[in-house]
Parts: structure tokens; sequence; C-alpha cells
């Protein structure tokens, strides 16, 4: 499981964490923006808390990480990547994960200070086609606007705006951040350090796998 503040570089670093493992990157946030853009019932919902930079309830959530970790693809082992997010999820997914025989290995945290997640996130954007991360400063793609992978368009996110940036700070302050005195009981958190370049930090999250994963 990655954790770590919105921008921290969970989901970046999840593609590589996901292709090195050979599991699939399971991330709550990705799966209710798919549900968004096909106008379910399920993203006409979530919407409204996503666009306020709160979280959707643990309810709707947990039943959607259960339905999605029964699928046939996860059945060898599976990256979450922003859930839990609250120590009621956290709770669920001890018990969704007791009845499917099967445990969270490791939970690295990504460790990036504030002014830094706000220079991320203010320069997000995201390719429609591939759904590949890129940054206007920090990784820029060679044409602007343009996915370097895939050529689809690339969008800002609803939520990467300075008030959105600053709730969802707060929320994750107040709700997802005491996860990492729940995982350290279990001793099952490492911490990595998520400055510097994007390479680096992966060399660092592999290290951290590695020693903890063997
Ligand atoms: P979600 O999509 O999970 O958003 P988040 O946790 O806020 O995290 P982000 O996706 O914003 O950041 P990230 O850490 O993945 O950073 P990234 O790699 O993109 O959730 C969105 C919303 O959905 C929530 O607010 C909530 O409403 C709802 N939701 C989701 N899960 C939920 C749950 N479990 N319960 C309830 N509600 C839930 O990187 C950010 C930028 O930085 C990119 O531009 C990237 O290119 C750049 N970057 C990355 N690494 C580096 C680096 N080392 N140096 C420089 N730039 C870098």
């Amino acid at each position: 499981m990655l954790v770590g503040p919105p921008g921290a570089g969970k989901g970046t670093q999840a593609e590589f964490v996901a292709a090195s493992l050979a599991v699939p990157k399971i991330s709550t946030g990705d799966i209710f923006r798919a549900n968004v853009a096909h106008g379910t019932p399920l993203g006409v919902e979530a919407k409204r808390y996503m666009d306020a930079g709160l979280l959707v309830p643990d309810e709707v959530t947990v039943t959607m990480v259960a339905n999605r970790l029964g699928e046939p693809d996860a059945t060898d082992g599976f990256l979450l990547d922003g859930f839990p997010r609250t120590t009621p999820q956290a709770i669920s997914l001890d018990d969704l994960l007791a009845d499917l025989e099967t445990k969270l290995d490791v939970v690295l945290e990504l460790v990036v200070d504030e002014d830094e997640v706000i220079r991320r996130l203010s320069g997000r954007r995201t390719c429609r086609g591939c759904g590949k991360i890129w940054h206007i400063e920090f990784d820029p793609p060679i044409v602007e606007g343009r996915c370097d992978r895939c050529g689809g368009a690339l969008f800002q996110r609803s939520d990467d705006h300075a008030e959105t940036i600053a709730e969802r700070l707060r929320v994750y302050t107040r709700d997802t951040a005491p996860l990492t005195e729940y995982y350290g009981a279990q001793g099952k958190l490492v911490g990595v350090d998520g400055t510097g370049p994007v390479e680096d930090v992966t060399v660092r999250t592999s290290d951290a796998l590695r020693s903890y994963l063997g």
C-alpha cells in the first residue's frame, strides 16, 4: 500500500511499483474519476465530495474496494493507492483481507512537505488517453498539452485548484495521517523520502520494498 498526502507522488510511483511486482494498481481516486467520466450513479455521488476536497463516505468506498479486490487479476496480489484513508476504512480492509485469506505486506509512506505538494498539485496534468501523470515544470511532455506516451490530450484535475488543495490537505492531516500510527503499530510502516527527482524516489521506493519483501 502507498500512503502520503495529496501530491506526494503516490500515483507516479504506483505505476513503477505495480509493474515491478506484476500486480494491478488499485487506486480509489482513479476508480472514482472513471465513474465520474462515465456518469455512473457512483460517479455522480463521488463528484460532489471530490470537487469539495472531501472524502467519499466510507461505506461507499469500502463496498467499491471489496468489489475490486474480488476481480480475478487481484488474486495474486495488488497495490493499493489512496485506500484506506480513514481508520474505519483500515479496519474494514483488515476484515476484507481476512475474508480473502490474505494480508497486507507493507505500507510505504511517501514523505513530502506541504509547500512541495502544493507546487506539485498546482502543475499536475493528466493524460485523458492513458492516464499518465505529467507536471508542467517537473516532468513536462515534449509537446505542451499532449502526452508523449499516447498522444492524448492533457487536462488539469478539477480538484487541483488552490482552495480545494487546501481542503484536501486539511482532510489528510485530520483523517488519513493517523493511519501511520495504525500501521506503525502493526509493524508494517516504512517511510520513504519522496523529495527529489521522480527516478530517485523510485530507487528509494524499490530499495524499501526489496528490504521488506526480500
Ligand atoms: P486521489 O486521486 O487518491 O488523490 P490524492 O490522494 O489527493 O492524491 P493525488 O492523486 O492528488 O496525488 P499523488 O500522491 O498520487 O501524486 P501524483 O503522483 O499524481 O483522490 C482524489 C479524491 O477521490 C479524494 O480527494 C476523495 O474525494 C476521493 N477518494 C479517493 N480515495 C478515497 C478513499 N479511500 N476514501 C474516500 N474518498 C476517496 O503527483 C502529483 C504531481 O507531482 C504530478 O504532476 C507529478 O508529475 C508530480 N511529481 C510526482 N513525483 C514528483 C517528484 N519526485 N518530483 C517532482 N514532481 C513530482
